[in-house]
């Protein structure tokens, strides 16, 4: 049964167990190549959790496998926002001064990214689907950055309403399948809720980033391969910007190599051990997707053995080489037409 109310579209829940269906790109980091199988698998009914409480414009989307209501208060101890240069260079690129410029921030999360923009921007708002987020943004930026609940494929904006807008790492949580066709929708309101001549800044990492440049994927035997595939392709991301209505030119994609996603302080406070605590796994969604598939202790026993054989140091600095030959993260800088 459909229910539709304005523009919002309730569906019925989708089939709990889809087909895994694997294709082969290739991926190439300097002179490795490596085959990544990316996975079109979504919607296995072990990850996916009950429809949370409905509120206006909450009614589709949000994370599949990371419980952000929960995770959301120890979110903040290992995250730090990053690219902030790209995306004021980005904002700049407009034919309006930062300072009266709208910024809308899609899956803003707990609002760290909101914080830093704070006193920079005309006005400041905010979209996120979860909870446990939500209520962490609005007690951390108070009344003056207007928060809304709801999904980044049906946004519940007006046409043209914002000069700017950013989403920072969210769209790996978007369901992949249909050639990420969830993505394509949430461009496309990117594109009508942005007036032209606005700014859509990306960040987000590629299949092969995910995979290679966080050290502890390489430990995820079963879960490798579904969390990579939840990455949208870059050239994914840019079909689906230019069918959006985006413009896009080789000034557009950007990768900062040195920092990490995590605050640089937190990333390897404690080298491969970190990866031992609650609190350090609760801080990327990947480590959600390995407890989902079981094998978190697998991990664990590797990590030990590692720090126990004394073999830690050598595989830390093998994975420090590669993170910082391809960066954790890729911006792309959109103009809506
Ligand atoms: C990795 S966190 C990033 C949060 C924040 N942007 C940051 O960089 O700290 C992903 C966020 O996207 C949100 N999210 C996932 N799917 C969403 C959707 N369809 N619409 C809005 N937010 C969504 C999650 O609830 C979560 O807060």
């Amino acid at each position: 049964m459909l229910r539709v109310c304005s523009r919002l579209v309730v569906r019925p829940a989708t089939s709990t167990r889809r087909v895994r269906t694997f294709a082969t790109k290739a991926g190439t980091l300097g002179n490795q190549k490596r085959d990544i199988q990316v996975s079109t698998v979504v919607g296995l009914e072990d990850i996916k959790p009950a429809m949370p409480n409905v509120d206006v414009g909450k009614q589709s989307g949000g994370s599949t496998y990371c419980p952000y209501d929960q995770t959301s208060k120890q979110y903040d101890q290992t995250r730090k926002p990053l690219g902030l240069n790209v995306f004021l260079g980005s904002y700049a690129l407009a034919p309006w001064p930062v300072h009266s410029q709208s910024l809308l921030d899609v899956g803003c999360g707990t609002g760290t990214f909101l914080e830093t923009m704070q006193g920079k921007f005309g006005s400041l708002s905010g979209l996120e689907y979860s909870d446990g987020m939500i209520a962490q943004a609005k007690a951390r930026l108070g009344p003056d950055v207007n928060l809304v609940q709801g999904s980044a494929d049906n946004l519940p904006f007006e046409d043209a309403s914002f000069h700017a807008i950013s989403i920072n790492q969210v769209v790996h949580h978007f369901p992949p399948d249909n050639n990420f066709a969830f993505l394509a929708r949430t461009f496309k309101e990117a594109a009508r809720v942005l007036m032209p001549g606005g700014i859509f800044v990306i960040n987000t990492s590629t299949p092969e980033q995910q995979r290679d440049a966080f050290w502890w994927v390489e430990l995820f035997d079963h879960s490798e391969a579904v969390i990579c595939s939840r990455f949208p392709p870059l050239d994914v991301v840019l079909e689906h910007l230019g069918g959006a209505g985006f413009q896009v030119n080789d000034d557009s994609v950007c990768v900062p190599l040195h920092r990490s996603l995590m605050a640089s302080d937190k990333y390897l406070e404690k080298g491969i051990a970190c990866g031992l605590e609650k609190n350090y796994q609760d801080g990327d969604s990947s480590w959600a997707m390995a407890e989902k598939f079981g094998e978190i202790p697998q991990v664990m026993q590797k990590i030990n053995d590692m720090v126990a054989q004394g073999k830690d140091s050598h595989y830390l600095l093998r994975k420090e080489q590669q993170r910082k030959s391809m960066g954790q993260a890729t911006f792309v800088t959109a103009i809506k037409q």
